[in-house]
């Protein structure tokens, strides 16, 4: 069974009746949704993103919109990389938005991931940074000047737009990332909606590696 797979299915252990679950975006979070379609539990599933709603009524789950929950019980989600703090780096697959938005609502967010996503430092993945497209190359011109050698995100040659219709200029910085000083630099600068610094965000990883699965918890969180 690939890593992935086996932190997807492990991490399922953690659902229960009756609960309201944040499904993540990713091919991490694609064998969660696979194996939680299999399970038949009574829970109800929120999404974050449109690929994730499709893969939730593909696999039979109860999904209702975000505006239609009052609490989210669990988030269950993947992670592009992670620090020895439990901080991280999400958004590869641009859904960083809704994302943070569910994590933070969640009493309870688990990251499932292969062991490569384990790093001794943030800042061998790029940082995404969602912007809204109205004077978009403002911010990146800014982000170029400042040294943080941004590059917009494009699909098929085409600029990539987010489920917000939003764009997303992806920050190339140098490891270890200096993480004050860039959210300074991201609070400063208007059109910025969200960028993919999740900070102490989960409770809990599962990590899925050739041969077993690994449940850490996140004991610097209250
Ligand atoms: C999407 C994300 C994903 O969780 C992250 O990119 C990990 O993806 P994968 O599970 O495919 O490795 O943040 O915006």
């Amino acid at each position: 069974m690939n890593k992935k797979k086996r932190a997807g299915i492990k991490a399922c252990d953690f659902v229960k009746d009756k609960m309201i679950v944040g499904l993540g975006t990713g091919s991490t979070a694609f064998y969660l949704i696979e194996e939680l379609g299999k399970r038949k539990l009574d829970i109800k599933v929120v999404a974050t993103s449109n690929q994730t709603k499709k893969l939730a009524l593909d696999f039979g789950l109860n999904l209702l919109e975000l505006e239609e929950v009052d609490h989210i019980d669990l988030t269950i989600d993947g992670v592009d990389e992670i620090d020895p703090s439990f901080n991280a780096i999400k958004g590869g697959g641009g859904a960083l938005l809704y994302e943070k938005i569910v994590a933070t609502n969640s009493s309870k967010v688990i990251w499932i991931m292969d062991d490569s996503k384990l790093k001794d430092a943030l800042g061998e993945f790029y940082l995404p940074v969602e912007v809204i497209e109205y004077g978009h190359n403002f911010a990146f011109n800014k982000f170029k000047k400042l040294g943080l050698n941004p590059k917009i995100r494009t699909k098929d040659d085409k600029v990539f737009k987010t489920d917000s219709n939003n764009v997303i200029i992806d920050l190339y910085l140098e490891k270890p990332i200096d993480i004050k000083k860039v959210k300074a630099i991201l609070n400063n600068t208007a059109g910025v909606v969200e960028d993919g610094l999740f900070l102490n965000v989960c409770d809990l990883i599962v990590v899925g590696y050739d041969d077993k699965v690994e449940v850490i918890e996140n004991k610097g969180k209250k």
